[in-house]
């Protein structure tokens, strides 16, 4: 792999195993979209299900380029032994009387649930978020079946702020959206 890696953080693991955090780079483009078609199949908690993230590589290498100039989205992956095991990302909106909001997203794959990844993660997405002094609201918006996020999120201090009633739609299931506020 390409040398120039900005390693953000390492973790060792509850199951002893060592967590990279670090930005992704292009050369990441392969392994980003084959974990994403993966993640989508392991739960019913995100936007896509199963094979339903479409980009191409180099569509995804264009993305990865785009985001290394981009102030208003920083993303991580959590890499394993090579692997990507997680992805997350916060990002901002440009118009200047919203642009101290920002949207928080996370995955992690699911073989490596409730080892700590989740909140090494956000934890590191919060601290950038605190370095940026413009940012001062993280908000994200969860499955109200999904508990575990839900838990993961209160224990980082994220408040639950309001309900968009029927919001998601998994195969005919309509399931709340609950909304999630971090001030900081
Ligand atoms: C939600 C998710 C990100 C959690 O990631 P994770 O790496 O398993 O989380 P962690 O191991 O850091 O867990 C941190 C805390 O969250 C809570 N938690 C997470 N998973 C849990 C589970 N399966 N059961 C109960 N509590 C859970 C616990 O309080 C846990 O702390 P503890 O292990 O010390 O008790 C992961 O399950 C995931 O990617 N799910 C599918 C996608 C998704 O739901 N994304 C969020 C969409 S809003």
């Amino acid at each position: 792999m390409c040398a120039d890696l900005t390693i953000l953080k390492e973790v060792k693991l509850k199951n002893g195993q060592q967590l990279i955090l670090r930005k992704p780079i292009v050369e990441d483009a392969a392994k980003m979209i084959e974990y994403l078609n993966a993640i989508g199949g392991e739960s019913d908690n995100l936007l896509f299900g199963k094979d339903e993230f479409h980009l191409t590589v180099e569509q995804e290498a264009e993305y990865i380029k785009k985001l290394s100039t981009d102030a208003n989205t920083f993303m991580i992956i959590g890499v394993i032994n090579d692997s990507i095991v997680s992805v997350a990302q916060i990002t901002s909106p440009n118009r200047k009387r919203i642009a101290h909001n920002s949207e928080l997203s996370i995955s992690v794959k699911k073989e490596y649930w409730r080892n700590g990844i989740g909140k090494a993660v956000l934890e590191e997405l919060i601290r950038y978020a605190k370095e940026h002094s413009e940012i001062r609201n993280v908000s994200l918006g969860v499955k109200a079946s999904n508990r575990n996020a839900i838990r993961l999120y209160e224990k980082l201090g994220f408040q639950q702020i309001g309900i968009h009633k029927g919001y998601f739609n998994v195969n005919g299931e309509l399931d709340d959206e609950i909304l999630m506020d971090l001030h900081l």
